[in-house]
């Protein structure tokens, strides 16, 4: 990957913050349904309130936040061109919108057309966002291992989406397919492929840059890369052939690449430059946090345990991650990418922007990021005591509430600062 960033080729700021602003909401409704309905979450994986909960997370707020973060990112930062990025963002943000309240509602109990019309607009949309998103990475003249992994993220997406289409269908048109087995893999390349994959390699990026650390060592972020893709491969071949022994070498690759993960970005930032401890450290800390925790419920799941003990191993597990890990270091990520990239526009038509620090306050985002560390602990809480879910879903719902609000915050002042400087500049004749 070439160091140097190309901001010439950044898209206009609509395209990343409709997907940005969009995705804190499916988290309050997230947190609601688990403050309504924590109880049937804590007691099985496999409850209908679980599947809804897990997708207004993944489908809902991760993946709008991560496709507006790539549309951004891929250009700018791995040279690689979205085609008629407008466009596509026209037609992959309400897809992806109406596709994830149609899912939820589908579990919720709304019948097969709900699940139907998931199938339709989820495929669709993942389709053409898959589609040009590959595209441009494929065609991109960047080298290195972040490129790999973006690729890798990008293609684990389109896995994971077409499992989760096969799924999809086996409750809307009753599809004879293998139900516990594709679940499996649709979990393990949805959040150990895409989401894990998209981190580390979005990680490489940001967090020398946004937080001043040293850059991560490329034979690392190779090995990252390999280890994930062992633990994929090695997770696939067993589900499929029905190998037990192949789980013991996929739960080695799997956690010892999340472990090392953490373990390196939280040896990076104690080598800081600026010793100041913003809060994208802070919530990059507790994702990295849920990261371990994460890979020790992994482990003790391999262990003979009654079914109790199984079922919240397996609640600690999807909280650590689908509530943790991934939703702590996006908010992370959002605070800082939002600021920098208002700053970026702004620039172009104002003598002096605002700083990234004007446009998004640390103090606001300490806010936000006390509040979802009280939900996360309260939600970890539920796993002994089951009522303390409720209490964290709420939290949950509240942390994605201040997000929201300090988004469209900061969208209204860019809006309000780029309506004033067209005003200034002379027309020309
Ligand atoms: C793209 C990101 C996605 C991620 C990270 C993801 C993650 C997951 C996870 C972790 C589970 C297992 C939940 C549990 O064990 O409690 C699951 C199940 C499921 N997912 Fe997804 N998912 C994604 C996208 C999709 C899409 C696009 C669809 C449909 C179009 C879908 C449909 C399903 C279905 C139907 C199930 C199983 C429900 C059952 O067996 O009753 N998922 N997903």
């Amino acid at each position: 990957m070439s160091a140097a960033l190309s901001f010439e080729q950044a898209p206009p700021l609509s395209v990343p913050h409709r997907f940005f602003l969009t995705g804190p909401l499916f988290g309050v409704a997230a947190g609601v349904l688990v403050a309504l309905r924590g109880d049937e979450v804590v007691l099985s994986r496999w409850s209908m309130a679980t599947f809804a909960a897990v997708h207004l997370v993944t489908v809902g707020f991760m993946l709008q936040v991560m496709c507006g973060a790539l549309m951004q990112f891929l250009p700018v930062a791995a040279g690689a061109n979205v085609w008629r990025p407008r466009l596509v963002a026209g037609v992959v943000h309400p897809s992806l919108t109406l596709g994830a309240v149609a899912l939820t509602a589908g579990f919720l109990g709304a019948g097969a057309d709900a699940m139907r019309a998931a199938v339709v607009l989820l495929g669709a949309g993942l389709t053409a966002f898959v589609a040009v998103t590959g595209l441009g990475l494929a065609r991109s003249p960047a080298i290195g291992p972040t490129l790999l992994l973006l690729r890798s993220a990008v293609a684990a997406l389109a896995v994971t989406a077409g499992l989760g289409v096969a799924l999809a269908a086996i409750f809307a048109w009753g599809a004879a397919l293998p139900l516990v087995q594709l679940v499996h893999l649709h979990a393990a390349w949805g959040l150990g492929g895409w989401a894990l994959l998209l981190v580390i390699a979005v990680a490489l990026l940001v967090v020398p840059m946004f937080q001043l650390t040293p850059p991560y060592p490329v034979r690392f972020s190779r090995g990252l890369g390999l280890a994930v893709a062992g633990a994929l491969a090695a997770w696939t071949v067993g589900v499929v052939l029905d190998v037990a022994a192949l789980d013991v070498v996929a739960t080695s690759f799997g956690v010892g690449a999340l472990g090392a993960f953490a373990v390196k970005t939280l040896h990076l930032q104690s080598k800081r430059r600026r010793k100041v401890l913003d809060t994208t450290v802070f919530a990059w800390r507790v994702g990295l946090g849920c990261l371990l925790v994460a890979g020790a419920a992994l482990v003790a799941l391999r262990l003979p345990l009654p079914a109790l003990a199984r079922a919240r191993l397996e609640y600690l597990l999807g909280v650590a991650l689908v509530a943790g890990a991934f939703p702590a270091m996006m908010a992370g990520m959002l605070y800082k990418i939002v600021g920098f990239i208002e700053w970026l526009h702004l620039q172009r038509v104002m003598a002096v922007p605002p700083t990234m620090q004007k446009v998004l306050p640390d103090a606001r985002a300490r806010w936000q990021w006390r509040v979802f560390t009280g939900a996360v602990l309260l939600l970890v809480g539920g796993a002994l005591w089951p009522p303390l879910a409720r209490l964290g879903g709420l939290g949950f719902a509240a942390a994605c509430v201040i997000l929201e609000l300090h988004l469209i915050s900061a969208t209204r002042l860019y809006l309000r600062l780029s309506a004033a400087a067209a005003l200034e500049t002379p027309a020309t004749p």
